[in-house]
């Protein structure tokens, strides 16, 4: 099935619930360390941003569980969504009361894992104006493990209209939904389950730098990076926020400019050319061009 044929056809990634055990203290670290804005606070939840969306970070009372809820907008209006997952055999539920910024909400539960998926056209605007020096200019993408790769991909490409980016062998996905390489990745695993790391997009290799430097001074150290993917060929960095979830910072991801001609914009780093989608075996040249690798963050 193609994208076209899909039920709905999500857009853009636009925020990623957590569940924290100290909401003050996380809500500190992203906006002291990362620079984010607060747009709004409950007694139990904050909302934070990078830009003119309302929120691309939710963080929630609770244990300390990343992912626990996916913000994605779709092309359809909400009714034309809710009637076409119907017919496509999923029930999702419309909400009004989900939170600030987001007052239409279709919620259907992610196959596999059952994680609300939230279908919006569009978040009200934050109020967030300009820049600043430090902050990442957006969510790029988050990834989770799935007990299956299959019914997940199947979800996502055949349900709401991702395409297919890259595999490493056989148990991780990267999945599309614009011009970015990947917005969603899984990690097929029986071992672990909930998500694997999140990542915020830095300009260019010296707002990436900038930032590691802000890290440091502020005591965050990277336990892997800064090297460069195979898949994605971005440049990234992996830390860990203070609940123990692994934030990536990221610059220069592949992008498709045509999806008629399906390949990726060639860059020098590239491997082949032009470069398409592809099966990369798990050679540890593809898992980090520049050499180290960071055996954990691959157990699966
Ligand atoms: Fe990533």
């Amino acid at each position: 099935m193609t994208a076209t044929q899909s039920a709905v056809r999500v857009s853009k990634l636009g925020y990623v619930g957590f569940e924290t055990p100290d909401v003050a203290r996380l809500t500190e670290y992203y906006t002291k360390v990362l620079d984010f804005q607060l747009v709004e606070q409950t007694a139990q939840e904050a909302f934070l941003t990078t830009g003119t969306d309302h929120h691309c970070v939710v963080l929630k009372q609770g244990q300390a569980r990343g992912r626990t809820a996916v913000g994605y907008e779709v092309w359809e209006d909400l009714d034309a969504a809710q009637r076409r997952l119907k017919e496509a055999g999923y029930d999702s539920e419309r909400r009004s009361d989900i939170g600030p910024g987001t007052p239409d909400v279709l919620v259907v539960d992610e196959a596999e894992t059952g994680t609300p998926l939230h279908l919006i056209t569009a978040q009200d605007p934050s109020g967030v104006e300009g820049y600043t020096p430090l902050r990442p200019t957006k969510l790029g993408h988050v990834a989770s493990f799935t007990p299956s790769l299959k019914g997940m991909q199947d979800f996502y490409q055949d349900l709401l209209g991702f395409r297919w980016s890259d595999t490493v062998a056989d148990f991780f996905v990267f999945l599309r939904c614009n011009g970015d390489h990947h917005a969603a990745n899984f990690m097929a695993s029986q071992k672990f389950e909930g998500m694997h790391h999140i990542a915020y997009e830095m300009r260019d290799p010296a707002h990436l730098i900038q930032m590691l430097d802000h890290l440091a001074k502020n005591n965050y150290r990277l336990h892997w990076g800064p090297g460069r993917h195979g898949p994605g060929h971005n440049l990234f960095t992996y830390h860990r926020d203070p609940d123990g979830n692994v934030i990536e910072l990221f610059t220069q991801l592949d992008m498709i400019h045509d999806e008629a001609k399906g390949y990726w914009e060639p860059r020098p780093w590239h491997e082949e050319n032009p470069m398409y989608p592809r099966t990369w075996e798990t050679d540890l040249a593809f898992i980090n061009a520049w050499g180290p690798v960071d055996f954990p963050s691959l157990d699966h």
